[in-house]
């Protein structure tokens, strides 16, 4: 049986989940696909923090350790911000790795260069991860756009956001009370300024409009508001009006080609769709020409959410690798 050789870079909430799934789902790995994965290096700043027992041995600070492992297949990407992830990434796939990522930043940004780079390394990108946590909006995507036409994406794209949200409205929470425990459960980046000020929800609405629409608008021209200026007082009212305050982003295409999009709070009633999401679930709308409106809802955070759809980017990256579509 082959063994394949991964590479997981940071070893937080993500990089963690992925670890422990592989060991725990490693008898179903071999049965499904026919490989043992093995982590061979784990890549992380600080060596000397106290992570997994028995992962010590495995840890680097350097991308040099990681990139020499002989026969090197895959690269787990879970580290923060768009540098050093990019050079990274962008070493791995030239040495012909597949890579794996969850990192927002990185992507919305660079991903079409990344791809591209792929392709001509004869490698793939899977980057399911990045966007809605375990909601499969891009696979879903990719499986309708050969026909379809999307002309508008609406959701909640924020997980630690709408926990925040749901927690003032329904327990009272102070915005600082739910922003911490939002943080001990993992949904918050370690620096929470780009959930709470819409900024992860714009990168990753930019992800779905490069999917959908082959390109972003403008990203100056977006307004991106956050849920940091919310106070408990307007929840409050919110509810004595029948009301609830979501964080949404939205993009939309027009028949002249024209793209907009604005990332902000709403104030929705019991009629809208997005009134029943609560704690971390995200939601994605598309309009389609064909299927007409097609909503995704689920997890948008979270060790084991993340981390799972992440090893599941990798099956179906074997599978095509391989010539056929894994179904499990
Ligand atoms: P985290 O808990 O803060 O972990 C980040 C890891 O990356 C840490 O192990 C850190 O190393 C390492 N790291 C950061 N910068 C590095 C660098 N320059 N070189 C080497 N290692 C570096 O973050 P996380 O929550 O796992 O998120 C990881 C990525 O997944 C982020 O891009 C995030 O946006 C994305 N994501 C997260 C979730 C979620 O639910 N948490 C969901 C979807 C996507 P040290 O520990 O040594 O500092
Ligand atoms: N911090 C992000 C969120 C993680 O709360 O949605 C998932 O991308």
């Amino acid at each position: 049986m082959a063994t394949i050789k991964a590479a997981i870079l940071g070893f937080g909430t993500v990089g963690q989940g992925i670890y422990h799934i592989l060991n725990e789902k490693r008898e179903e790995l071999k049965s499904k696909l026919g490989l043992e994965l093995e982590v061979a290096k784990i890549l992380v700043r600080d060596t000397s923090k106290e992570r997994v027992p028995g992962t010590a041995h495995l840890l680097t600070d350097n991308i040099d350790d990681v990139l020499s492992v002989k026969g090197l297949q895959v690269v787990f990407e879970a580290i923060v911000n768009e540098e050093p992830a990019f050079t990274y990434l962008k070493r791995a796939v030239e040495h012909r790795c597949h890579v794996v990522t969850a990192n927002k930043v990185m992507f919305a940004k660079r991903g079409l260069e990344l791809q591209e780079l792929a392709k001509k390394n004869g490698v793939f990108v899977g980057y399911e991860a990045t966007t809605a946590g375990a909601v499969p909006v891009i696979k879903t995507m990719k499986n309708i756009l050969l026909v379809n036409d999307v002309s508008r994406i609406q959701g909640i794209l924020n997980g630690t956001s709408n926990y925040i949200l749901t927690k003032m409205r329904a327990e009272g929470w102070s915005f600082d009370e739910a922003l911490a425990e939002a943080q001990r459960l993992g949904y918050a980046e370690a620096d929470p300024y780009n959930d709470i000020s819409g900024q992860d929800a714009f990168k990753k609405l930019m992800i779905l409009s490069a999917l959908a629409f082959g390109e972003q608008p403008n990203w100056s021209d977006v307004e991106v508001i956050g849920i940091d200026g919310i106070s408990l007082e307007q929840v409050k009212e919110a509810i004595d009006q029948g009301l609830r305050y979501r964080h949404v982003a939205e993009v939309e295409k027009y028949p002249d080609g024209t793209i907009t999009a604005k990332v902000g709070p709403m104030l929705v009633d019991k009629e809208h769709p997005l009134y029943p999401i609560d704690d971390v679930f995200n939601a994605v709308t598309m309009e389609t020409n064909y299927i007409g409106t097609l909503t995704l809802v689920g997890p948008g955070a979270g060790m084991y959410p993340t981390a799972s759809v992440m090893v599941e980017d990798y099956a179906e990256i074997i599978g095509k690798r391989a010539g056929f579509v894994v179904s499990i």
